[in-house]
């Protein structure tokens, strides 16, 4: 009998680093384009970890681990930013793919780092500076004028390590238990009218693609829903911060997702607060609301695969997030959620609800605003256990 030879498919390996929810919405994302994804989790219990079958636990900065775990992958890319430069350096030296490389990756990683190198290209930053103690930061204060912001330059996300300072009295609290190698960069309080974001998605051959600009909502730090694309942009407007963001990505060499965090001024002036370089909060609705999304997008990048259409499906979209509220049971609030709106996309990250932690978000989309907001809105309050907002 003729048997048929064996054949073994090529498949792409990428190693996720990192075991959140932006990993385990990469690896959803990874499944209708026959990736095989390898995932090294912080533990066993992570958000990602529970639904990825190739799983390392382990620590993203131990050297060992980290280049054990790039064996055999085509690539490697992050679902946060932290892990050292110096290890990421030393693979790239070993032959392995990064995406973001490091050099990129530091912009998103040290604020301090970012603000010189946006302020060197010309882009929009608040005025700020660099201090070392409780008598800098008031001495910025008094040249600047009073409340300043201050920033811890590394290993703050969500608000924490961002701090309101409205005077000299409270000057010393950024100091606090800073941790080595942190330093605390000063800025103007920007009185902004509203922030907004752009995701731009970079490959290394150079191809790249903006999505359309989201306002977002934050609170307590926190991001809590983003609309887009943006209300009352002007064209010129939104063309000049998808080309910032497109700029940017081209300077830094980003490979994959940047996102450019932008804070807009009453007179329509924008200002940049920070950049991310891994698929983004404010980039969630385009799971629904893209044709292609940031998820999708970004192994597509990391890869040098041609990128994706970034345009929306429907006129507007919304994304909120489901932060841990007093619900702990969030499957069956679904039940609600879905008998009143068959339209309702909703994840959830497979995390322990804790409170106002980021646990899940949904999604509308339609074609007006006020009806996709409430139905947004609603959807999430119940999901946190606020059914009457
Ligand atoms: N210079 C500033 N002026 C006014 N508000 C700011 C300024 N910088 C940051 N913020 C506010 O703080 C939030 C968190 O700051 P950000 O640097 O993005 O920290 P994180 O890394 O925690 O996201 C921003 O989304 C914005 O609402
Ligand atoms: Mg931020």
């Amino acid at each position: 009998m003729v048997g048929f030879p064996h054949v073994t498919t090529r498949r792409f390996t990428v190693g996720i680093i990192g075991g959140g929810q932006l990993a385990r919405m990469m690896y959803e994302a990874s499944i209708p384009l026959g990736i095989d994804v390898r995932l090294l989790a912080e533990g066993p219990d992570v958000s990602a970890a529970t639904v990825v079958h190739d799983v390392t636990v382990g620590d993203y900065t131990d050297p060992e681990t980290v280049r054990r775990f790039a064996t055999g992958c085509d690539v490697i890319t992050f679902d946060h930013e932290h892990v050292p430069t110096d290890l990421l350096h030393e693979l790239e030296a070993n032959g392995v793919a990064v995406r973001p490389g490091p050099e990129a990756l530091v912009h998103a990683q040290d604020k301090v780092v970012m603000r010189e190198r946006m302020t060197a290209l010309g882009a929009p930053c608040p005025v700020f500076r660099v201090v070392a103690d409780a008598a800098e930061l008031t001495a910025f204060g008094d040249d600047v004028g009073w409340p300043v912001i201050a920033k811890t330059s590394r290993g703050g996300y969500d608000g924490k390590g961002v701090f309101k300072i409205d005077s000299a009295a409270e000057a010393a609290v950024p100091f606090d238990g800073l941790r080595p190698g942190v330093r605390i960069v000063a800025e103007e309080f920007i009185d902004f009218a509203r922030e907004l974001s752009v995701l731009v998605v970079r490959s290394p051959s150079g191809q790249a693609v903006a999505y359309p600009v989201s306002e977002t909502l934050q609170q307590g730090g926190i991001c809590v829903e983003t609309i887009t694309p943006a209300p009352d942009l002007s064209d010129a407007q939104r063309i000049a911060i998808e080309q910032l963001g497109l700029r940017i990505a081209h300077e830094l060499g980003v490979v994959g997702v940047l996102a450019v965090e932008l804070m807009q001024r009453a007179d329509g002036q924008i200002v940049i607060n920070e950049l991310a370089m891994r698929p983004h909060n404010t980039g969630h609705w385009s799971i629904d609301g893209a044709h292609t999304s940031q998820f999708g997008n970004h192994l597509r990048a990391v890869l040098d695969l041609p990128l994706g259409d970034p345009t929306t499906r429907a006129p507007v979209t919304v994304m909120t997030n489901v932060l841990g509220g007093s619900v702990e049971d969030l499957p069956s609030a679904l039940l609600h959620c879905f008998a009143r709106d068959p339209k309702l996309r909703v994840e959830l990250y497979g995390k322990e609800v804790k409170p106002g932690r980021k646990v899940g978000h949904v999604t509308t989309y339609g074609n007006d605003l006020r009806d996709v907001r409430r139905r947004a809105r609603h959807a999430a309050n119940y999901l946190m256990g606020n059914p009457d907002e």
